[in-house]
């Protein structure tokens, strides 16, 4: 949604970027700008960099970058609107809502609050000598005060109504707690508590707010888990358990696991980057979700049938995602009868204790156990065709493998399922190893060799057709950013003759607000361009740049993008400049060069 523009300037001039980051990195003054260490990535030595000047940071080593509400959308992992609207809060402005949305907002707001304070009374619960079967439940399965105050579990009452009598006391209506999926109707007229004797865990959403709870028996009746139908503020399919904090987690991945309870132990273990499905099959939103605040996914599903298919399926789905997936395979565990069985990540880390927990995690580098299972299954290994095929699949697969020892012992593995002998299998995946190497190799000479490609945008759809127009375009950009007064009266150029539509647009968003006599900043385009291009942006305005004859280098910019659109225009005459300022005055603009 747009926000007004007197808002959106109100809110910066009130939000001071300095001010802002200060609340979550710890900054010290260099000059006249800050350091700290990034909240983005894990790193010893400050490579973050706050800019009061520019009203910007940036940072050297992750490339993020932005105003003050971009900030608020990374840190905090928010939309534009809800940055905005925290940062509003946090300003002490009230943001001009559309009047529309009113009502259905007022609602929800309504149902949020009644949650919050539903977990928060099952909590205090909890607390309680009616909280104590819960609470030995909780010893029993070795879950800390300190984790359960984390997710904040609660316990509900073994009886019919003790929700529903503090709930209505507090003001809320039968219709409120219906609808929120707290009561239930009896048909008879009645009502009564939803939840009765069970675990209470509540889920939240990466804002904060609990949309909905899962619930455990304590015993071994059925249903196991009983769990918050979908309301007008929770749908399952757009949510996953422990990412409130897992979000906020330094490791470099996310690992997605089936149940709640697996979770927290894998975040009392110390990995707090778990989230779980809760039991159903991984949706596209969910991956969607995921895919906001992780680069890489770690699958953890349950060792048994149903958790390969799980895996399955759900690696056919995040096929596309761009997503990069591991695939963690737990062991079955062998029992004292010699018997094999099941083990979910609960299980593992009560059997084996973290630090195996995390030698999994680390050899599930490239899910290789997996991987090679399903390389198998693509071929017949029962013919001489199959199994030399196979020989050519895995041996590629083994050559990812960057530790020797690690891919001797999977070397043995597949010469064993291809049933060849293991030193023609060896050379195999040596020849494969060998080109994979030269290839990299290559790749990083190209590199080296070729500045251009550093000066490329990571992102393909920013991907710059014209360096030397490119480069000239950023330096303008720069200019105008570092200094504003350099805007000249007149449009030195039009957004289409960018060669870079991204850059292009910049300007045109740069220039419309100065237009509208605002200060044109890097915080007028958080509103609208994606968070990837402001980052770019943000890492044009730090490459070097001097404001001595400011305005002659402006000049010597806007040469260069016009030489180079007249040269894309299909015009090849000795003086490109006179070219286009005669292409102008054919349209009738005068002869100026500028529109
Ligand atoms: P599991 O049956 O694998 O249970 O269900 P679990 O997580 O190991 O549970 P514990 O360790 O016995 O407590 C996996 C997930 O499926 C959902 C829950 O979210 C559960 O955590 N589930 C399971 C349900 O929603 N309903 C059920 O009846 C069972
Ligand atoms: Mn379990």
């Amino acid at each position: 949604m747009a926000f007004p523009q007197g808002f959106m300037d109100e809110l910066h001039a009130r939000s001071d970027i300095v001010d802002v980051v200060s609340s979550y990195v710890a900054l010290t003054r260099k000059g006249g700008s800050f350091f700290g260490l990034c909240p983005f990535h894990s790193e010893k030595t400050p490579s973050f960099h706050v800019e009061p000047g520019r009203q910007m940071y940036y940072c050297f080593g992750c490339k993020k970058g932005g105003d003050a509400v971009k900030f608020i959308m990374d840190v905090e992992n928010l939309p534009f609107p809800d940055a905005v609207r925290l940062l509003a809060k946090r300003a002490g402005l009230e943001v001009p809502e559309e009047q529309g949305n009113r009502n259905e907002l007022r609602q929800r707001q309504r149902l949020l609050e009644l949650n919050r304070e539903a977990a928060r009374f099952y909590h205090w619960l909890l607390k309680q000598p009616q909280g104590s079967a819960v609470r030995a439940y909780l010893e029993r399965r070795n879950i800390s005060w300190r984790t359960a105050v984390r997710f904040g579990m609660g316990a509900s009452a073994n009886a019919w109504d003790v929700l529903l009598k503090a709930m209505t006391d507090k003001g809320y209506s039968k219709s409120e707690l219906l609808s929120a999926g707290l009561i239930a109707d009896n048909k008879k007229g009645g009502f009564y508590d939803k939840f009765r004797n069970r675990l209470m865990l509540p889920v939240i959403d990466t804002r904060g707010d609990v949309v909905a709870f899962g619930s455990r028996v304590l015993d071994s009746s059925e249903p196991k888990y009983m769990n918050s139908p979908d309301t007008p503020v929770y749908s399952k399919r757009h949510i996953l358990y422990g990412l409130n904090l897992a979000r906020k987690s330094k490791r470099p991945n996310i690992i997605l696991c089936e149940g709640n309870l697996d979770i927290v132990t894998l975040h009392q273990a110390g990995f707090d980057n778990a989230v779980a499905s809760m039991g159903t099959a991984l949706t596209l939103e969910q991956v969607r979700l995921l895919s906001k605040f992780t680069k890489e996914l770690v699958l953890c599903y349950d060792n048994d049938n149903a958790g390969q298919k799980a895996t399955e399926k759900a690696l056919q789905l995040l096929n596309e995602s761009g997503l990069s997936v591991k695939v963690l395979q737990l062991p079955r565990r062998r029992t004292e009868s010699g018997e094999l069985v099941k083990q979910d990540p609960d299980d593992f880390i009560k059997n084996h204790g973290p630090d195996a927990f995390e030698r999994l995690l680390n050899g599930s580098e490239n899910g290789i156990d997996f991987r090679m299972a399903q390389t198998a299954a693509q071929f017949d290994l029962t013919s001489d065709e199959g199994r030399v095929a196979y020989c050519g699949a895995v041996s590629e697969l083994l050559s990812e493998l960057s530790g020797s020892v690690e891919r001797e012992v999977y070397t043995l593995r597949a010469a064993e399922t291809a049933r060849v002998d293991p030193a023609a299998m060896r050379l195999e995946v040596q020849q494969a190893w060998k080109r994979r190497v030269q290839k990299e190799n290559r790749a990083a000479i190209r590199k080296e060799v070729n500045p251009t490609l550093r000066l490329q945008p990571k992102e393909r759809s920013m991907r710059y057709e014209n360096l030397r127009s490119a480069r000239a375009e950023e330096g303008l950009l720069r200019l105008l950013l570092m200094d504003p007064s350099l805007f000249p009266a007149e449009a030195p150029l039009r957004t289409e003759q960018f060669s870079s539509p991204l850059l292009g647009r910049a300007f045109g968003l740069l220039w419309d607000a100065r237009q509208q006599g605002r200060t044109p900043s890097l915080g007028l385009l958080s509103g609208t361009l994606e968070a990837e291009e402001i980052n770019h942006i943000s890492g044009i305005c730090q490459k070097p740049e001097s404001l001595k004859n400011g305005r002659q280098a402006l000049t010597d910019y806007i040469e260069v993008v016009l030489q180079e659109w007249d040269q894309r225009q299909g015009g090849s005459c000795a003086d490109p400049l006179a070219a286009a300022i005669e292409k102008n005055k054919k349209k009738g603009t005068g002869g100026k060069r500028n529109v």
